[in-house]
Formats: structure tokens, C-alpha cells, sequence
């Protein structure tokens, strides 16, 4: 539906090196909701902006629909009014003058051809409806809760019926209950109308939730892409497993490669990590792990656990982390139980999970992966 090959984009007075956007080649499903993830600055809004027409690429091309609608090799630019999108920004821009059916049917007044004035309201209606907000037609726009004002901004990036739904950041100027229903309720409406997005955050947690796909963007380039679920348990990039929240890193030795997976040694600890395809005997790898990917005792349940002295601990609510040293290393250990009553000082022993560890080889930042995981595009 969406296509995008080797789009560069550089703002004016950017150094040359310096590009927003860097080469990226993007293909989004029809239907799909995708997500561009990635930290402040490496290129997502501008991204959606050379979708969306908002921006022109200095190269590459931009395809919706099967319709370039971009290419300046060719000359062609097609503006923003006359592709088959909507757009919903962070900060929703609702007009203070207007009834929220007034805001709802602006896009409307300005598209062509511009339907009948009986037309535009019962569109915007029917659009209003998609976001649960019909009783709320009449009312003065700024007469509505955040959360509402954002569900019109929805409504009207809904009402020229777009073939593309692009949404930059839409929940972050919403405090944290109303963000997660928001998500949720886009992540309905985005599935009930099955209309193909891109939903721009640079929030791991939002991404994962709504996604079909998740893109990791960072510097202007595509890192990695792939389900949520391959993303997050086996991230090929060690960019993209810190940014995921993968906050332990172990670099190690490869002793023994078997059946049952490889055993990787740090000095004197080891650890057998059975996701490691393209692992040999003698390499040199970092393992990551996650938090919650060890379990925490104060007994030595079994030969292989490894001992050491916690730190500090912090509270979350509904689980706690504990620091716990290793020697040279400081792991973060997540534990989803009531407190286990650990202080400084205290000796605790780790087992880590076989199956969660991430190897990657040392020196290219690169997972081995197992063949099983989905493919990415
Ligand atoms: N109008 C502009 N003029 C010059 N440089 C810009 C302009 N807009 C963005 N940039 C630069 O381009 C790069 C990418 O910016 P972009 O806004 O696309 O990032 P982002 O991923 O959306 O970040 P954030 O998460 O902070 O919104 C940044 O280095 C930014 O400073
Ligand atoms: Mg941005």
C-alpha cells in the first residue's frame, strides 16, 4: 500500500552526511498497522512527513496505492491535499472557534471535489461515530476532556475516507490511563475500518501493543523490522535490544556449541543459551538478558547458579528490581513476587533462562538468530 525506496530527505543549512532520512526502503501492508520506533531526532516525523507530502524528498520515491506520488528524479511531486491520507499530529490542532463537527468537516471544505454541505456534515458524523463521539457534535471543541479533543483529530484525519492513516506521536500529550484507553481505542478503530497506518512513537511499550509491524529506526536509517513478538524476544541488532529494554549485557566465550545449545562462559560463570544458530565453538559473543530472564533465590538450587550480593532494590508497584553484582557486573533483576526482603549486602543466586538469552557476536552487533523467527521484510 505504502511504498518507500531509498527516500533521502536533508533539511537546508544540515551539514552534507547530516540526513534526516537516509536511504530508507519501506513497504507497508495494506491493511497494517506499522510502527516507526526509534529515539528522539533519528528521523520518524519526518519520515511521515514525505509520506504524508508535508516535506519533499531530495531522493527516492514515495508509492501509495500503486501511485507514485513522489519521485524528483522524475519531477513529480503530488501536495498533500490530493493524496488519499489523514493525519493526526501530537499536538492535535483543534480549531478553538468551531463546534467539534465544524472541525470535523474542515478538511472537507478544502478537498476536491468538495462535497454538498448535507454531504460534508453526514460524513463527519459517520466519522464521529468511528471515535465514539456522535453525542458530542454540537459541543464548543475546547469544552472537551484531552482525550477527546484527540479522538476529534482522529475523526477528521478519518472523514476524507484516506486510503492511509498516518498518526505522529498521537497519545503524548495525554497523561498515562488516558494514553493506554486511547491506544486502545485506535488500535479498534484502525482494525474495525482496516485502514492501512503508520503510527510514529518512540515509546517500546505503545509499539509493541498496537503493532502489526514494528520498524526500529535510528539515524535516519531502518535497523530492523519485523512482529512485535520477534522484535522484542529476538532483536538481530544490539541497538534495537537496548531499545527494547534488553538492559543486561554479558560479553563471553563460546565453549561448547551441542544439542541442547551453546554454553558460553563469562570467567568463571557460565551459562547455556539455546537460541544461537550461526554460533561456533571459540567465538567471542555478548549475550544480553533481559530483567525478568533469571530467576532469584536466596538457596543454591543447582550447581550452575550464580552467586552474588545485591546492591540496591526498586519498587515498581508491581514488581521490584534488583541490582545484583557479579563481580565486574551489575545485573538488573526483575522480580514479579511480594517483596523477597533483600537489602545490600544480601548473597542471592541467579539462574538464568536458556531460552531468553540474545548471543550476538561481539564485534558486529549482529543476533544470531534462530531460523524460526519470522522473516523480515
Ligand atoms: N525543519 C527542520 N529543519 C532542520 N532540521 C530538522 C527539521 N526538522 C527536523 N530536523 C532534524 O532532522 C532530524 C530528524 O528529525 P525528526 O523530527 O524526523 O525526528 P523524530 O524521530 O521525529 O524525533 P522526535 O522523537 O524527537 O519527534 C533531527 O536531527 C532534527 O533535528
Ligand atoms: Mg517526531
Amino acid at each position: 500500500m505504502i511504498k518507500l525506496t531509498g527516500l533521502v530527505k536533508r533539511y537546508p543549512g544540515r551539514a552534507v552526511g547530516a540526513n534526516a532520512v537516509d536511504g530508507i526502503d519501506l513497504e507497508v501492508g495494506e491493511g497494517k498497522l506499522t510502527t516507526l520506533l526509534g529515539p528522539s531526532g533519528c528521523g520518524k516525523t519526518t519520515t511521515l512527513r514525505l509520506i504524508a507530502g508535508l516535506e519533499r524528498a531530495d531522493a527516492g520515491t514515495v508509492e501509495i496505492g500503486g501511485q507514485v506520488v513522489s519521485d524528483p528524479a522524475r519531477g513529480i511531486f503530488i501536495g498533500p491535499h490530493r493524496r488519499p491520507i489523514g493525519i493526526v499530529f501530537q499536538s492535535y490542532a483543534i480549531w478553538p472557534h468551531m463546534t467539534v463537527v465544524e472541525n470535523v468537516m474542515f478538511p472537507l471544505k478544502v478537498s476536491r471535489p468538495r462535497p454538498r454541505k448535507g454531504e460534508a456534515r453526514k460524513r463527519a458524523l459517520e466519522a464521529l461515530d468511528a471515535v465514539g463521539l456522535a453525542d458530542f457534535a454540537e459541543r464548543p471543541a475546547p469544552a472537551l476532556s484531552g482525550g477527546q479533543q484527540q479522538r476529534v483529530a482522529l475523526a477528521r484525519a478519518l472523514v476524507r475516507e484516506p486510503k492511509v492513516l498516518l498518526l505522529d506521536e498521537p497519545l503524548s500529550n495525554l497523561d498515562k490511563g488516558l494514553r493506554g484507553r486511547m491506544r486502545d481505542e485506535i488500535r479498534a478503530v484502525q482494525q474495525r475500518l482496516g485502514i492501512t497506518t503508520v503510527f510514529v512513537t518512540h515509546d517500546q511499550d505503545e509499539a509493541l501493543a498496537v503493532s502489526d509491524d514494528v520498524v526500529v529506526m535510528n539515524g535516519g536509517h531502518v535497523v530492523e523490522r519485523g512482529i512485535p513478538h520477534a522484535i522484542y524476544t529476538y532483536p538481530r541488532d544490539m541497538f534495537t535490544a537496548r531499545f527494547l529494554g534488553v538492559s543486561n549485557s554479558l560479553d563471553g566465550v563460546v565453549e561448547s556449541v551441542g544439542p541442547e545449545g551453546a554454553t558460553v562462559s563469562f570467567g568463571k560463570r557460565s551459562m547455556l543459551c539455546s537460541q544461537c544458530e550461526a554460533i561456533e565453538a571459540g567465538q567471542t559473543v555478548s549475550v544480553f538478558m533481559r530483567p525478568e530472564s533469571f530467576k532469584l533465590s536466596r538457596r543454591q538450587h543447582s550447581d550452575e547458579a550464580w552467586p552474588g550480593t545485591i546492591e540496591f532494590s526498586i519498587y515498581h508497584g508491581d514488581c521490584w528490581d534488583y541490582h545484583v553484582r557479579l563481580g565486574d557486573d551489575l545485573l538488573k533483576v526483575r522480580v514479579y513476587r511480594e517483596k523477597v526482603g533483600l537489602e545490600h549486602g544480601d548473597l542471592v543466586f541467579l539462574e538464568p533462562d536458556p531460552d531468553s538469552a540474545i548471543v550476538m557476536p561481539a564485534a558486529t552487533g549482529m543476533a544470531a538468530t534462530p531460523a524460526e523467527v519470522p522473516a523480515t521484510t
